[in-house]
């Protein structure tokens, strides 16, 4: 059948009357249960830091970390993503306290389970908070050696598992890492540990307030991540990358960061069919909250850059705004 749209059989604007039929009608909604947290647990510490680069976000110690997830819940979030802040004497070279067995993300993942049973924990799997360096891999002779890293992701990968998270997920970009711990976790019996793979992962400069939050971004200096993240011109690539991890065992794929590639996050959900998830990253966090604290923006664009990107593919997002913006849905 050809429609024929013509005017004034069609007149778009009378399902934009009012907010009541434009909802009726919406094509993509977002909800609390697609809203991943990301949250910074800071080693020795209690209380509560702000992080200046993140209006709004802080490191918590674990005394307070679980008074914020309790809020999380609250707000209607299912899900968090952690990740330690590192104290700086127990960086090396070789990121050794990533492998100890009672660190202090293990034993933080530990006590948040204890205390949320039910709360669906991803842990990230990458050595730049434990890296003299700030590199996510082992250096040898000045270059990122994949393989030697990807021996070391393997033991941080069990010891997450054995810790309680229920997603773990690589972020370093190592060639062969998702087969690797996949098949390491199948030999140790955790079965239904979730494999999250930071797949389609850019070389971006949208990660610098994340690096501070971390405390890596002295640490990696000049350096970049470019020879294990994927270049900013490709779009291919993120194919290829893709295809790769869920042939070695990826139960979810990420593309990272989200609004300036929103292309990517369409076109993997589009070919792939399979569970897609979006890191609305520091630097797209941070200077959409700058402009709405100044003023300059109302901040109504958070959830707008969040339905933008649900509406490109993604089946949930990660991002800093997640508890604040849930309780916005919350409250409408
Ligand atoms: C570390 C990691 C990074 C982010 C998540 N995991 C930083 C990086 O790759 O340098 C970035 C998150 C953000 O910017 O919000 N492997």
């Amino acid at each position: 059948m050809t429609i024929n749209r013509k005017f004034p059989n069609t007149r778009l604007r009378r399902l934009r009357r009012n907010s009541n039929l434009i909802d009726l009608v919406a094509e993509t909604n977002l909800s609390s249960q697609d809203l991943i947290q990301p949250i910074f647990i800071k080693e020795n510490f209690n209380g509560i830091e702000s992080i200046e680069s993140m209006p709004g976000i802080n490191r918590f110690g674990i005394d307070e970390v679980l008074k914020e997830i309790e809020e999380v819940i609250e707000s209607g979030i299912n899900t968090i993503a952690v990740f330690p802040v590192v104290e700086s004497d127990k960086k090396d070279s070789k990121g050794s306290e990533a492998t100890k067995e009672d660190n202090f993300i293990s034993s933080a993942i530990k006590t948040i389970k204890k205390n949320f049973p039910e709360i669906i924990l991803i842990a990230d799997v990458a050595l730049d908070p434990y890296t003299d360096h700030g590199h996510d891999g082992i250096l040898i002779n000045d270059e990122i050696d994949n393989d030697a890293t990807i021996k070391v992701l393997i033991e941080q990968s069990l010891i997450l598992a054995e810790a309680g998270a229920d997603i773990i997920a690589p972020s370093d970009m190592m060639d062969g890492r998702i087969g690797s711990i996949r098949q390491s976790l199948e030999d140790s019996n955790f079965k239904n540990t979730i494999l999250l793979s930071y797949a389609a992962k850019y070389n971006s400069k949208f990660y610098g307030p994340f690096r501070d939050a971390v405390n890596s971004a002295s640490n990696l200096g000049k350096a970049t991540k470019s020879s294990y993240q994927m270049s900013i011109h490709n779009k291919d690539e993120a194919i290829h990358e893709v295809a790769i991890d869920i042939n070695e065992g990826a139960d979810i794929v990420m593309v990272k960061p989200a609004m300036p590639y929103l292309d990517i996050i369409h076109l993997i959900k589009e070919k792939f069919k399979i569970p897609t998830f979006a890191y609305q990253v520091s630097g797209e966090y941070s200077m959409l909250k700058l402009a709405i604290k100044e003023g300059w923006l109302d901040q109504k664009v958070m959830l707008e850059s969040l339905v933008s990107i649900k509406r490109a593919g993604a089946d949930a997002i990660l991002t800093y705004a997640a508890k604040e913006i849930s309780k916005e849905m919350q409250n409408k």
